[in-house]
């Protein structure tokens, strides 16, 4: 070894010993472990560095003088080549319902980053809240979404599958996805918004989260499992289910790294306010027509006495885009969907804006063809139109994949000679399609309404529809009292007319 070259090391090894951690990865919040409100709320906050460790801690109280403290257990992440990591996971527990607590990161005495966050809402609040696909490919569309997703100020997100392009790997969420929901300093159009600071977020799986599941052969794939945190309550093991393969060592790595996520984050559901959301893996390797995870979907939905049930996937069964338009293998769940009585289901996958009428579907097939398609009969609730009525018959199918990747224009109702299926495939059920701009959903429900909207990357709305329950029957009042006049006229039920 030449002098100059050991001078040179050596004063690389100096400066590493001096050097603090890099925060690849600023503290974000998730809604841990817990599906349901119970007496308390409880988070996690978590954060990634590169492998020089520190001694982190985290104050959270529900004041602005804190009052707790939490030391967070942290993960190495070692993908060799494909870079090493250290996860730090603090979990917050007994927080109250219906309220808020702050929190910071400490690192010694320097402040990481703090914020507000607002707890989960008990089962007769208001609760806001936005869904929104196929997001992290790195370009300007997506950090003007993120943006605007900021400006909506949730309470909690829904990312409904492909959340980081191409093939989901911890690399692609450090290049594409931290920087405008999470990273970035302030708020802007360019540069996204640091949202997860203080709004947690469920993942949904789609095709290109799980692009990468041999970890022999992309070791930082799956990057999924290592960042969301999700309620633990899903199906018993499965028989069809995500396979992740890898070398022994890999595998029993994964295991340990992911096992906040793992398979967790494949079938869960969870309360927050009057709404109930059941997230559901749709990749192809799951089978729709095996039991134990039809009892469980069933049982999830009966289970649930929120006023609103809305179910979230990536791949849309019923949707007027020629992309994808084959892969129809959720279809099989719409009569389940519309036994449990199922409002809302939110997709993504292809990358615009879809809503159909209410719609009911009776398969006429099991499982899909060896095309993907099902062929079924329709019936269609042409009456429905969000505005003066506004109790739907049967089940509304969005599809929110305008997040940032690439748009899918053409619709099937356009003239397209590669498009000729049978009215047992398809019939127009399309009741909305927008697929000249990037958008997201954004949901407000309260026990008796629910509004939909849709707002495009610059923060224009460009759909908005309210449903109703209908009223119950009210008892008769008695003779000597007035009759009342506060019903609104003119909207089922008596409802009140959105604000
Ligand atoms: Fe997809």
């Amino acid at each position: 070894m030449s002098r100059r070259f050991f001078l040179w090391f050596a004063a690389l090894a100096f400066c590493a010993a001096l050097s603090a951690q890099t925060i690849l990865v600023k503290p974000y919040v998730q809604s841990g472990r817990q599906p349901m409100s119970g007496a308390a709320d409880s988070k996690v906050i978590t954060w990634l560095t590169d492998t020089q460790p520190g001694r982190f801690e985290v104050d959270f109280g529900i004041t602005t003088n804190f009052g707790r403290l939490t030391r967070p257990v942290v993960t190495p992440l070692d993908f060799g080549k494909e870079g090493r990591y250290l996860k730090y996971t603090a979990y917050l527990v007994r927080l109250p319902l219906d309220g808020q607590f702050h929190y910071r990161v400490r690192l010694e005495n320097e402040i990481i980053r703090a914020g507000t966050v607002v707890t989960r809402k008990s089962a007769t609040n208001t609760v806001e809240f936005v869904v929104v696909g196929d997001t992290g490919d790195g370009k300007a569309d997506e950090r003007k979404i993120a943006y605007q997703i900021g400006r909506a100020a949730p309470e909690f997100a829904v990312i409904v599958g492909d959340i980081v392009y191409p093939r989901g790997t911890v690399k692609e969420y450090l290049k594409n996805f931290w920087g405008p929901y999470n990273n970035t300093g302030e708020a802007s159009p360019e540069t996204g918004a640091p949202v997860m600071a203080t709004v947690p977020f469920y993942g949904v799986l789609g095709n290109h989260d799980v692009g990468a599941s041999n970890l022999a052969t992309v070791a930082d794939g799956l990057g999924a499992f290592y960042f969301f945190h999700p309620p633990r309550n899903g199906p018993p093991p499965l028989r069809s289910h995500l396979r992740v393969r890898g070398t022994e060592i890999q595998l029993a790595a994964f295991k340990l790294a992911a096992s906040d996520s793992s398979p967790h984050l494949g079938f869960y559901s969870f309360d927050n306010g009057s709404v109930h959301g059941l997230c559901i893996d749709a990749n192809r390797y799951v089978d729709f027509t095996e039991p134990a995870l039809l009892e469980w979907i069933r049982a999830d939905l009966t289970r649930s006495r929120a006023p609103w049930k809305l179910v979230f996937f990536h791949h849309p069964g019923f949707q007027a885009t020629l992309a994808h338009y084959r892969e129809q293998q959720t279809r099989v769940l719409a009569p389940l969907f519309e036994e449990c009585g199922v409002d809302i289901s939110f997709a993504g996958h292809v990358h615009n804006y879809q809503r159909t009428m209410p719609l009911k579907f009776k398969p006429a097939q099991a499982k899909p063809d060896r095309s993907g398609q099902v062929n079924g009969a329709f019936t269609l609730d042409h009456r429905f139109d969000g505005v003066t009525n506004t109790v739907p018959q049967g089940v509304i199918y969005v599809v929110t994949g305008g997040g940032g990747a690439g748009l899918y224009r053409p619709s099937v109702e356009e003239v397209d000679p590669r498009f000729q299926p049978s009215a047992a495939n398809w019939t127009p059920f399309t009741a909305k399609y927008i697929a000249d701009r990037h958008s997201f959903s954004v949901v407000k429900a309260d026990p008796q309404k629910l509004v939909l909207r849709q707002l495009d990357e610059d923060g224009f709305e460009v759909d908005h529809i309210t449903l109703t329950k209908p009223t119950p029957a009210v008892p008769a009042a008695p003779p000597s009292k007035p009759a009342t006049t506060d019903a609104v006229q003119g909207l089922p039920g008596g409802a009140r007319s959105s604000n």
